[in-house]
């Protein structure tokens, strides 16, 4: 299965490249890097140093936008560490970008593997709007769509009501819902863009015994972490990937506790690949999405009208039910395997 990622890694945009390249049934035919959780030149050296880490050297990666469509970039360091990963240190190889950008990449991607390409955003959505742009056939090249992005009928984790995918470009994530739907109209609503939340996603709660499982499912030895270890105590994992992730996942961990929602961490990113490589794992339910744009206290709010109100083209399937359990049995199935051929 041919798959695109656009990501703007990030902690759990790492973990899902990591199940990506963990899976047999995904061909990663290239890599956009978006500008979010950290500026878009450190996301592109996340990129190049994990798939360095991996031993992965034959995926292409992209520069995306260093800024939304309208708006100055807002990053979240306090979320995913300085650099973007934690407190994890990443190889510096010698993998370099394309000398095409993202939007660019986005547009090849689908026209290489027309009615086959699977599509995965688990960043803001600038560079998939401006590929549309390019190429407005785009929605009907592509297989799948799977977003990370937006709250339905539930709180935001940036403003009251924002996500932050959706709120660091609220105008990319209006432009792509909007021109979706009207490229697939009423008729096929199997093509539909499939859409996660955090009213889905933080479901997918990661917590340091689950942590442990992997390394043991990657043969590596580690020290479970604890809400009493010292922060920022650096992993003990023989593996390196294991080692690069549980450094990372600490980091996470602790933003998570200090946000008061315990020692453990949202996996949406993660979740969100899972789901691009097997939707059945999320039940869904149709709707018409926009994206708030003029709001003085809702701007970047995503809006599900569930009954046609608006008489709106449909233009996404919203997660709404999954078993945490499933998913992540899934992700130490796959990847704890993979690190631990690496190790
Ligand atoms: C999303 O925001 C980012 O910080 C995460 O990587 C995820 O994609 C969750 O709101
Ligand atoms: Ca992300």
């Amino acid at each position: 299965m041919p798959v695109f990622a656009d990501v703007d890694t990030g902690v759990d945009d790492a973990m899902a490249l990591a199940y990506l390249l963990a899976s047999d049934d995904a061909d990663i035919v290239g890599i956009a890097s978006t500008a979010g959780n950290v500026p878009v030149d450190q996301v592109c050296v996340n990129n190049l140093g994990l798939l360095a880490l991996c031993g992965v050297d034959d995926i292409p990666v992209s520069r995306g936008s260093e800024r939304p469509l309208a708006t100055p970039l807002r990053t979240a360091e306090d979320t995913h560490g300085p650099e973007g990963l934690g407190y994890a240190q990443l190889p510096v190889g010698d993998l370099r970008l394309t000398d095409y950008d993202a939007a660019t990449a986005w547009v090849r991607a689908a026209r290489e593997h027309p009615g086959e390409l699977v599509g995965l955003v688990t960043g803001p959505l600038t560079n998939l709007a401006l590929a549309m742009r390019i190429e407005p056939g785009l929605p009907r090249l592509l297989r799948r769509l799977v977003i990370m992005g937006g709250a339905f009928d539930y709180r935001g984790n940036t403003t009251p009501v924002a996500e932050w995918n959706i709120s660091v470009d609220p105008e990319s994530g209006s432009e792509v819902f909007t021109v979706w739907g009207a490229a697939w109209g009423l008729d096929e609503p199997a093509h539909l863009p499939i859409v996660l939340g955090l009213n889905l996603t933080e479901h997918a709660m990661m917590t340091p015994a689950i942590l442990s499982r992997l390394a043991a499912a990657a043969g590596s030895a580690t020290t479970p972490m604890s809400v009493l270890d010292d922060r920022g105590t650096r992993s003990a994992a023989a593996n390196p990937l294991i080692r690069v992730l549980e450094d990372a996942m600490r980091f996470y961990f602790e933003f998570h506790f200090d946000q008061g929602e315990g020692y453990l961490a949202h996996l949406h990113d993660p979740l969100a690949a899972a789901v691009a490589l097997d939707p059945d794992l999320v039940t869904y339910r149709q709707a018409t999405v926009d994206v708030e744009l003029t709001g003085t206290l809702t701007r970047g709010m995503t809006v599900a009208d569930w009954r046609g109100h608006w008489g709106r083209h449909l233009n996404a399937h919203i997660g709404v039910g999954v078993d945490p359990e499933v998913f992540f049995d899934r992700f130490i199935t796959r990847v704890g395997p993979f690190a631990a051929a690496l190790g």
